[in-house]
């Protein structure tokens, strides 16, 4: 397998965690490209800067990922700073630096340079990084089952969470459309073995018996 599998969707959508099982299951790196908003978002926080002086300064920064078939790890000038990406003071301003135009494409020119085979989650992975990927899938699933999902993670009320995933589908939308061959599916009934199994059968499909042939 020497493929680019492309897993996006809105935010909880369980992309992430979809993405490193399919990859663990096929033996090949995952690579989550919100990692990259993220980290240009800390250096906003680290600099109390706008994402408008932030764009200008790119240059002058180190950013990396090194994929592993488990995890993700992000380096910002030599720092390790996966563990600070998933604050609720980065989830509130990513989405301001994630449409700055010099921005995408920083990131995007970060992801293109990673040789396949990998699977990789974000908003538009299939339809505008990697439109030549085999393999789109876009999952979606109800607000409300989002934000249960994420109240763990965060560690804040069920509303606050909550509000904030609905503010950030409103930010995001322009850059969360489908690729229009994708797979979509609504996540909101299955629990992640079963997305998983899904994503897995449309990869290879499992050899069933034999169909019967009445000609
Ligand atoms: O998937 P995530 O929640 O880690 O993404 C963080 C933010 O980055 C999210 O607000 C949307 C943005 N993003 C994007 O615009 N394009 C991507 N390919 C991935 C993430």
């Amino acid at each position: 397998m020497n493929e680019i599998i492309t897993i996006d969707g809105p935010s909880a959508s369980g992309k992430t965690s979809v993405a490193k099982l399919v990859a663990q299951r096929l033996g090949i790196p995952y690579i989550s490209s919100g990692l990259l908003y993220r980290a240009v978002a800390l250096m906003c926080l680290l600099e109390n800067a706008s994402a408008e002086e932030i764009e200008h300064r790119l240059e002058k920064h180190r950013l990396e990922l090194k994929a592993t078939p488990t995890q993700n790890l992000v380096y910002l000038d030599g720092h390790e700073v996966s563990q600070a990406l998933h604050s609720l003071e980065v989830d509130q301003i990513v989405s301001a630096v994630a449409v700055r135009p010099a921005i995408r494409e920083y990131v995007n020119q970060v992801l293109r340079q990673i040789p396949p085979p990998f699977v990789v989650d974000g908003r538009d992975m299939g339809s505008t990084v990697f439109p030549q990927a085999r393999y789109k899938f876009y999952l979606t699933a109800n607000p409300l089952v989002r934000a249960m999902r994420r109240v763990p993670e965060r560690g804040a009320a069920f509303d606050t969470v909550l509000a904030e995933i609905m503010r950030r589908d409103e930010a995001d939308k322009k850059q969360s459309a489908p690729a229009r061959d994708a797979i979509i599916l609504d996540t909101s009934h299955l629990d992640l073995d079963g997305v998983v199994r899904v994503v897995l059968e449309h990869i290879a499909p499992s050899s069933g018996p034999p169909e019967q042939n009445f000609s």
